[in-house]
């Protein structure tokens, strides 16, 4: 099923995640971010705003933009004032040289050439403006459960070192990286990009 669909049949229970998704990132996200007061922040597949609420509670001036309209309105329900952008991704409607940073936490799992993401991220982004990824490590897309039964939601699996290498041949440079881990095993990628 598409992100568009899928997530517009999950809107409604998708903040029940909210820990959960918590914690593929274990407070190590934020810091990362730094003092985001007064910055123009672009969340790309920002969902039901668990990040962007965050934001902008810290002063942050966010534009939530996602391809499901459904999502956007549960985030509008929790914060009438926030700016929201139904839209894709891959064809962002802004012009160049617009933000400080672009977030976009467990967008690109949904992504087959995560690269288009990220030439139009750094387009959009203020010259030495910051793009900041997750990379979650799902190989398979699980089953939600929704109101109108289970469905699964179209993913793909990216390996850290190519998303590195992407962003790093579209003259993006790489500022952090961290991989987030459960035992041995790799369970969420951030990364901060400088244009
Ligand atoms: C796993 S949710 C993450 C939501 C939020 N970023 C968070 O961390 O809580 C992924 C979101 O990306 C959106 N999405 C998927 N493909 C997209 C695309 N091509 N353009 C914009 N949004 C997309 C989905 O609709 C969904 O809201």
């Amino acid at each position: 099923m598409t992100p568009s669909t899928g997530y517009d049949l999950a809107a409604r229970d998708y903040d029940k995640k909210e820990k959960y998704l918590d914690s593929f990132e274990k407070n190590r996200l934020a810091p990362l971010l730094g003092d985001v007061a007064d910055k123009r922040i672009l969340d790309v597949g920002a969902g039901t705003g668990r990040l962007a609420l965050r934001l902008e509670k810290l002063g942050a001036r966010v534009t939530a933009l996602d391809v499901s309209e459904k999502m956007l309105a549960e985030l509008k329900k929790k914060y009438k004032k926030i700016v929201t952008v139904v839209g894709d991704a891959e064809i962002l409607p802004f012009a160049d040289r617009t933000f400080d940073i672009v977030l976009a936490a467990f967008l690109i799992v949904h992504l087959k050439d995560p690269a288009r993401f990220f030439d139009e991220a750094y387009r959009v982004l203020k010259d030495g403006g910051r793009l900041v990824v997750t990379n979650i490590n799902q190989k398979e897309p699980p089953a939600i459960a929704t109101g109108e039964g289970t469905i699964k939601i179209e993913s793909f699996y990216h390996r850290p070192a190519k998303i590195r290498q992407t962003l790093e041949a579209l003259a993006f440079a790489i500022e952090a990286e961290e991989l987030v881990k459960e035992g041995d095993a790799w369970v969420n990628q951030i990364i901060v990009a400088r244009k």
